[in-house]
């Protein structure tokens, strides 16, 4: 059966989720802004959870349609064959968000919307009423400039909650990123990478699960594994396929530094729930002292912006001090990720390229200076 389905993502990083998404053989792939489209079969519902790097979730489309009432809205959404995921028992809970739109009054849209697959489902299964007891189909709305676009969550939690990092330093960059920023950093199976604020060591996990092709989903689980019109059987051999396609003979290596004692603490708890000592290498050092050994170095880090951490003016001295100890020289790219629109002045040099992210609601620049 060919679905349609939906990858919502942060912002800035669609190009990343649609190359990862034809790597899983995903057709009529369509990057919009923070999300993107594409279809498959019911296989590639267990394979985009479990490999996608990027995505926040992978929800199964609906439809849409434009509604500019409650009416409209009723009858859209009555429209749609919800019968063909949702069965007699299932759990079906409404959640979503309104934008730009007439209809922009959340929980009555949720009513609106219930109702309507209440409806829909009562005269297809003939019942009176549900009680909701089987598995989860959480539905999800989004009402855009009219456009209702409705979903069916196939993930559970967020794809970025991999499940190895066990307390938040203070300000973690969220997985999804941290895997984006090394991926446009084109980090490879033969680099070693550095990241010399690594905090609770986003950076340093996910650079080593992307360099080493491990999956990212490979030891959580997803709701639609609960799904009783799903063959579970495509979750194992999804499972058994990522095992067998991790690289085994990699050159790939990883450092990680910071000032703070208790983030390398609680890199090292992450690195070792995931599996990854082997390949890491964890200290704790200023980055006034900065000095790597090795000739080559993909270098990835996300510093204080003196938004969450330090003042401003802290954080401009920080960035001097990045210029001077992140030497131009062969073999070596720097990778930074920061909201100071002023960066490159502080740092000393002008980026090869920058790249507009989005680190959570804060608008940043990711400046990327190359290898020679
Ligand atoms: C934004 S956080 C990095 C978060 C990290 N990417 C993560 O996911 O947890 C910035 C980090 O820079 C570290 N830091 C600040 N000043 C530093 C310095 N002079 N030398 C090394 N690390 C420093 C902080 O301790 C903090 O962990």
């Amino acid at each position: 059966m060919k679905l349609n389905f939906i990858s919502p993502c942060l912002l800035g990083i669609e190009s990343a989720i649609a190359s990862e998404l034809k790597d899983m053989g995903a057709t009529d792939i369509n990057a919009e802004n923070g999300r993107v489209l594409f279809s498959g079969d019911e296989r590639l519902i267990a394979r985009a959870n479990i490999w996608s790097r990027f995505s926040e979730r992978i929800l199964i489309s609906l439809g849409s349609f434009t509604a500019t009432s409650f009416e409209e809205l009723f009858e859209g959404t009555k429209n749609l064959p919800w019968e063909s995921f949702i069965g007699k028992n299932d759990a079906f809970p409404v959640k979503g968000y309104c934008l730009n739109s007439k209809l922009f009054a959340v929980s009555s849209c949720q009513s609106i919307i219930k109702k309507a697959v209440v409806e829909r489902l009562k005269d297809k299964y003939k019942v009176p009423w549900f009680a909701e007891t089987g598995p989860l189909y959480q539905i999800h709305f989004s009402i855009m400039k009219d456009k209702v676009t409705l979903s069916i969550d196939t993930s559970g939690s967020g794809l970025h909650k991999r499940g190895y990092r066990p307390v938040s330093t203070i300000a973690p960059i969220k997985e999804t990123l941290a895997a984006a920023l090394c991926h446009f950093a084109k980090l490879k199976h033969y680099h070693t990478l550095y990241d010399p604020m690594c905090g609770s060591g986003t950076v340093i996990v996910e650079g080593a699960l992307l360099a080493n092709n491990i999956a990212p989903g490979l030891s959580r689980q997803f709701t639609a594994m609960t799904w009783n019109n799903l063959d579970r059987r495509l979750w194992q051999e999804e499972k058994e396929r990522a095992k067998d396609l991790v690289k085994t003979d990699t050159d790939f290596f990883a450092y990680g530094s910071d000032i703070d004692p208790d983030a390398i603490n609680i890199a090292q708890q992450s690195l070792k729930r995931a599996g990854l000592e082997h390949f890491t290498s964890l200290k704790v050092a200023d980055l006034k002292d900065f000095s790597p050994t090795t000739e080559r170095g993909t270098l990835i880090t996300n510093p204080p912006y003196g938004e969450r951490l330090l003042d401003v003016a802290e954080a401009k001295e920080i960035y001097k001090v990045m210029g001077r100890v992140f030497e131009p020289k062969h073999g070596w790219s720097y990778n930074i990720i920061t909201s100071d629109e002023d960066f490159p002045e502080y740092f000393g040099r002008k980026p090869d390229k920058n790249r507009k992210l989005y680190n959570g609601m804060i608008q940043c620049r990711y400046y990327m200076y190359f290898k020679d």
